[in-house]
């Protein structure tokens, strides 16, 4: 960036024959901000970016990307540090409350998680509510909006203790609804959560145990379960954040808040991807019929997209992506799969993508979910619940943004504005007059 442009301390707009001073407020690491809101109030026009492509929605603390780097920083901590080094719980602490967790601090954050994992009783009669073969992200959708009508004493969100509360429900109780979500498409009955297992062993627990005979965790599925759910916990200001976030913006409960942004996380371009992309691997089918696809990815006429592929942020690897390939491997030879078409399929495709001129051109590289499908597929765990893993992963995140923004003094509704193209103002006229 231009010496002058990164020491400015304001920018100057000409419209017309008027000047206007739009302050510049600098960020620790990445681009300064011009701030817009006086815009409208001084100049009757408002700033147009669909897809906020080019605008700050927030002042945040909490994650920070460089798109151009492949960078990811949870409070400062790169994520490659975290998932390597750390489990999801101090992960959870940190995105909470800001720093690392002492010995005796992350005890009694994981002991109060621990003892918030049961669901209400009556909620496991809601699920019946729903048919056997109803996709599992339909079913978290409903229960955790549901959530608030089971757990009204921790709703009121000016109420600092009460927002503790909610949102330690609202991490230890996803685990718990996923797997019950995933039973009941299997028609298998609900395991509850365990006390004495870890976080991830416990969700895997519930998911993969019956009544009938001991299960036994895998310790290597295990860590990377929770090494997964370390690379999803949070990312900024994405599309389910935002969701989060100006759900949250009106005074919504948090339950609500979050079964907001779970529902925005569903779709394919966003955390839907890694079920699309599974379900992609799976239609090219043989490493013979990759050229096929990457042209259909190509032609602007065939709406097919590579899923996996290209970020609205990141412009190289997606250090997630990385760990992820590192952990998929992991788990295919813990299961001597080695030789796993899908994956022979996906390190090709990503092979010929990396080196052909329109992805790279366009700074598309593999994210997040092009290895998370074919790992979690190893795991265990079917298509449809991929994002449901998404969700489990990344409510810590919306948690920590939704209870940045209600503390935040300046924080207001969110309400945009656009730019109208419609009809003028023109006079009704009568229907036997039309
Ligand atoms: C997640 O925001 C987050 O942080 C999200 C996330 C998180 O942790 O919360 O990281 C999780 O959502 C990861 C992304 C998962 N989605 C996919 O893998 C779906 C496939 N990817 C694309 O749909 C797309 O890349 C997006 C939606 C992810 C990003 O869209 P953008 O930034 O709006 O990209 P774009 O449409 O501006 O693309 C620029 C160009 C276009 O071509 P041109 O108009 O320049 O000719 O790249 C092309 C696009 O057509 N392009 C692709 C492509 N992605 C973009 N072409 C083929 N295959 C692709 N995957």
């Amino acid at each position: 960036m231009d010496k002058a442009v990164e020491q400015a301390k304001n920018a100057i707009l000409t419209i017309g024959n008027k000047t206007y001073d739009l302050p510049i407020h600098d960020a620790t690491l990445g681009p300064s901000v011009l701030d817009v809101s006086a815009l409208y109030r001084e100049t009757d026009m408002f700033t147009y970016d669909p897809g906020f492509t080019s605008t700050a929605s927030c002042e945040s603390e909490i994650a920070y990307i460089d798109g151009d780097k492949g960078i990811l920083l949870y409070r400062g901590y790169p994520i490659e540090q975290l998932a390597e080094n750390g489990d999801f719980i101090e992960t959870c602490y940190l995105l909470l409350y800001g720093e690392l967790p002492s010995k005796k601090e992350y005890e009694e954050f994981n002991k109060a998680i621990t003892y918030h994992t049961m669901l209400h009783e009556q909620m496991s009669r809601f699920f019946t509510g729903f048919r056997r073969d109803a996709h599992p992200m339909a079913i978290m959708v409903g229960v955790v909006g549901a959530l608030s009508a089971f757990y009204h004493d921790s709703t009121d969100i000016n109420d600092p203790y009460q927002r503790l509360v909610a949102s330690r429900r609202m991490i230890a109780k996803m685990p718990t609804i996923a797997a019950m979500a995933y039973k009941y498409s299997i028609g298998q009955p609900f395991i509850y959560p365990r006390n004495d297992l870890d976080f991830a062993s416990n969700f895997l627990h519930m998911c993969f145990a019956v009544p009938c005979e001991e299960y036994k965790t895998n310790p290597v599925f295990a860590r990377a379960m929770d090494r997964i759910f370390t690379l999803h916990a949070d990312h900024e200001q994405n599309a389910s954040t935002s969701t989060v976030r100006l759900a949250g913006s009106s005074g919504a409960n948090p339950f609500a808040c979050i079964a907001a942004g779970i529902a925005c996380l569903w779709g394919p371009a966003h955390g839907g991807a890694n079920e699309a992309a599974l379900n992609m691997l799976s239609e090219i089918g043989t490493v013979d019929r990759i050229p096929e696809f990457i042209n259909r990815a190509k032609d602007k006429n065939d709406p097919f997209r590579l899923m996996g592929f290209g970020h609205r942020v990141y412009k190289n690897y997606d250090p997630r992506a990385r760990v992820m390939q590192q952990t998929c491997h992991e788990v295919l030879s813990e299961l001597s799969l080695t030789d796993d078409p899908l994956l022979d399929i996906a390190m090709e495709l990503e092979k010929i993508a990396l080196e052909d001129e329109y992805f790279v051109s366009r700074g598309l590289y593999p994210n997040i979910d092009f290895y998370s499908g074919i790992t979690l597929k190893a795991l265990g765990f079917p298509t449809t619940m991929f994002t449901v893993l998404f969700s489990l992963a990344r409510t810590v995140g919306w948690i920590a943004q939704w209870n940045e923004m209600v503390e935040d003094p300046s924080q207001k509704i969110g309400r945009p504005r656009q730019l109208y193209t419609g009809a003028a103002t023109r006079d009704y006229v009568r229907r036997d007059e039309r």
